[in-house]
């Protein structure tokens, strides 16, 4: 039988509480409970600006605030009591607090969970985010490590993964340092916009009590550069808005897509078909039928998050889309993607921080591949421009110097020249000096480009951004 329901925080006006399956089947707190120190600032801050209108006396402040203080230290130290019957991580605290101090029955006043679950997520989102793009930042100070101890290697870049053309392995890692800065910024962007104080806004129509937003906002630090409160503009909305839920699982969802970018870039790289670098035995795993092998099972882990990383996302588009204002309880459902998308993000940063540290280049299977003169194709029919043939009919030519040379089965740069003069008269005697691989480096020289003096100013760049 259900029980009374005077033992629900919500049940004056039910005959019966709620059944054992609806309680485990409504119950958040087995999730929700990693909210608690926030949930406890928010408490805090609220029970002091009570005190500060007049709605709590100065010792009932007093007293809310150490019994709160109390069962933070007991949830740390993992001897608070957590029960599903009362649902979530507010009504835990709220009975606990209760139960303690009588005063603990006034602090719901001009509060709703509403309000409360709001500005809860969003201290979170601000912690989150911070923690993350840390975590970021030691996957950016990991591989940067490995692109200055091999300054010099040169490895193809690919299209089509089809040799492309020459570029310094830094090249190919500072292309992932760029991507791992845009995460980093989304994710500054989303605290950013999660730093507005809902508190206040009650369960979707404000309070008639005299509450004072500017204060709670202040003590919680949702206040602009110039220590100035922001505050959430509608009360509807501001229970409603889950926008920075998506906000952070897609800037969770791309960051996901860029390790598997990653992860994939490494998987090719360390197999035997490549040879470029070895990963760590840490981060390997090997097979329980075939002795040799050594299977790049983190890497291929960091690509298949990226599935689970993407799932979140889509969960929380579908879960708000057709909700009528304001709060529904399908939001409930909000905090799981989150959650999981912060502490997947996390994980995978710091596997990707500990296998770049442990990251051998094989210089001389890289320097193998950059070898081959074909990488230089292009900087043959630039050769060409520069004695003023139309960049298309250099290529052209080009491109049949390249299936002469694959047709007589001699390198490209090993033709006569007789042969290739006479697909374009304009290769004089100096053309197979294109196919001098530092040189050839040497003259890309615009910004970005992956010339030496380009890759010394990213390595000061870099160096100077992730100090
Ligand atoms: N656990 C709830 C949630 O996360 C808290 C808000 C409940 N509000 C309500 N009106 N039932 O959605």
């Amino acid at each position: 039988m259900p029980k009374q329901a005077h033992h629900v925080t919500w049940g004056g006006r039910f005959a019966v509480g709620p059944a054992a399956l609806m309680l485990r089947f409504s119950e958040s707190v087995s999730y929700d409970r990693r909210l608690a120190p926030f949930d406890i600032a928010g408490s805090q801050a609220h029970a002091a600006m009570l005190a500060r209108v007049g709605l709590l006396s100065v010792r009932e402040r007093a007293a809310i605030h150490a019994g709160l203080d109390a069962i933070l230290a007991e949830i740390s130290a993992g001897r608070f009591k957590w029960d599903a019957a009362l649902e979530d991580v507010h009504m835990n605290i709220e009975r606990a607090l209760t139960r303690r101090v009588p005063a603990a029955a006034k602090l719901h006043t001009a509060r709703s969970r509403n309000d409360q679950v709001a500005t809860d997520m969003r201290l979170w989102f601000k912690h989150a985010c911070g923690v993350l793009g840390e975590k970021i930042r030691a996957v950016q100070r990991a591989l940067l490590g490995v692109a200055a101890a091999h300054r010099r290697v040169l490895i193809p870049g690919y299209t089509h993964l089809q040799r492309a053309q020459p570029v310094f392995l830094a090249h190919h890692v500072f292309a992932w340092l760029e991507m791992l800065a845009r995460d980093r910024a989304r994710l500054a962007a989303v605290a950013a916009s999660a730093n507005w104080c809902p508190l206040g806004s009650g369960a979707l129509a404000g309070t008639t009590l005299p509450v004072d937003r500017e204060f709670t906002a202040r003590v919680l630090g949702f206040v602009d550069a110039r220590g100035r409160p922001q505050l959430t503009q509608n009360s509807m909305d501001a229970v409603a808005d889950r926008d920075l839920f998506v906000e952070f699982a897609a800037a969770g969802a791309l960051f996901g897509s860029h390790l598997s970018r990653i992860a994939e870039d490494l998987i090719l790289w360390s197999s035997t078909e490549f040879g470029f670098v070895s990963l760590p035995d840490a981060f390997c795993t090997g097979s329980s039928l075939m002795p040799q092998k050594k299977n790049p099972d983190a890497c291929e882990l960091l690509r298949g998050k990226s599935a689970r990383l993407q799932g979140n996302l889509q969960t929380l588009l579908t879960l708000i889309k057709g909700l009528p204002l304001t709060y529904n309880r399908d939001l409930q459902e909000d905090k799981p993607p989150v959650f999981d998308t912060f502490d997947q993000a996390a994980i995978c940063a710091d596997v990707l921080a500990g296998l770049a540290g442990g990251l051998t280049i094989n210089a001389a299977r890289c320097a193998a591949a950059a070898a081959d003169p074909a990488l230089l194709a292009t900087d043959l029919a630039d050769y060409l421009v520069t004695k003023g043939v139309p960049f298309r009919q250099a290529h052209h030519a080009v491109g049949a110097v390249v299936k002469l040379a694959e047709k007589s089965g001699v390198p490209l740069n090993r033709l006569p020249t007789v042969e290739v003069k006479k697909i374009n008269p304009a290769f004089g005697p100096d053309w197979a000096g294109v196919f001098d691989l530092r040189r050839a480096l040497a003259k890309r020289i615009g910004t970005g480009m992956p010339g030496p003096t380009q890759i010394a100013r990213q390595f000061a760049r870099w160096n100077k951004a992730l100090k």
